[in-house]
């Protein structure tokens, strides 16, 4: 490192247990790039002055994390559309001055999922499980890339409702109560858990009656801790083609970092920074 290193960062609350140093920091030395990535633990009340200080520091970009994506909005200059429509940003980029958040998530998920399985997005009748962020991100790029429909279903219908009311002008979207699961999970080939139900440490919780998993549909989960949920092994046991939530966190970090640096990621070298991170 010597004075022409350029930064990068994160902030969050709290930024501990984020792999992104170590995805990213890896990606900047396999490609010779003068930069590093540093994490930034910064409670809501200091966004604003943290902002401030990296926009004078001339830091190339960051990510932002949990409580940050949706308040960050508010500091930027400029916001891409995909982002403006989430309503949520997770990468800025300093562009000649100017601040440009964008939504890596929603692209991330697609990559990994896509990779991942080989899915053929169009047709898909979609069953998407929780409201909150993350499933206002992946919904959005479903119904982008040409999914057939969006069910939701969450434990506040109302969000459900609020989330398919926004989601209705490019894909046929409804929302649904979870006693109301058992009707729609029949003609679900794609069913989303976006919810913490299942997160490490409750690994035993499950969000939905495993008995309504069939071998027509793929399951994917955005948990990555556990790596395979009990969902997953629930539905890999009825036949099921199962997806977990690493791939998510491996590409939102790669387009991250082509949108910082301007060129393709190496994702191969960011997977297995990842992996190891993991262990
Ligand atoms: P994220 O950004 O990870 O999506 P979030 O915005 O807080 O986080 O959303 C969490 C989602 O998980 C919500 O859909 C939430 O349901 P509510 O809208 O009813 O709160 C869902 N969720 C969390 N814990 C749950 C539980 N124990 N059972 C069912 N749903 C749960």
């Amino acid at each position: 490192m010597d004075a022409g290193t350029g930064v990068v960062g994160l902030i969050g609350h709290p930024v501990g247990h984020s792999k992104s140093p170590e995805m990213i920091n890896r990606a900047f030395r396999a490609c010779g790039l003068p930069f590093v990535y540093l994490a930034f633990d910064v409670p809501p009340s200091e966004l604003g002055t943290a902002v401030s200080g990296m926009r004078a520091l001339g830091f190339r970009g960051w990510n932002v994390t949990i409580p940050h994506k949706v308040a960050v909005l508010e500091y930027l200059d400029e916001v891409e559309e995909t982002a403006r429509e989430i309503g949520a940003v997770n990468t800025v980029v300093s562009r000649d001055g100017r601040l440009i958040g964008y939504n890596t998530d929603s692209e991330g998920y697609l990559r990994s999922l896509v990779d991942e399985t080989g899915l053929e997005l169009a047709g898909q009748k979609v069953l998407i499980l929780g409201a909150g962020g993350a499933a206002r991100a992946v919904a959005h790029a479903l119904a982008v890339a040409g999914v057939e429909s969006i069910t939701i279903a969450n434990r506040t219908r109302e969000k459900a409702e609020r989330l398919a009311e926004s989601l209705s002008r490019k894909v046929d979207a409804r929302a649904v109560s979870l006693s109301e699961l058992e009707r729609v999970v029949g003609e679900t080939t794609l069913l989303l858990q976006t919810t913490s139900v299942g997160m490490y440490p409750e690994t035993e919780a499950i969000p939905i009656d495993p008995s309504l998993l069939h071998d027509r549909m793929t399951v994917s989960d955005l948990i990555y801790r556990p790596r395979k949920t009990l969902l997953l092994r629930e539905a890999e046991a009825r036949g099921a083609r199962i997806h977990g939530g690493l791939g998510m966190l491996l590409h939102q970090a790669a387009l991250a970092f082509e949108k910082w640096m301007g060129k393709p990621a190496p994702v191969d070298v960011m997977r297995e920074a990842l992996e190891e991170a993991m262990k």
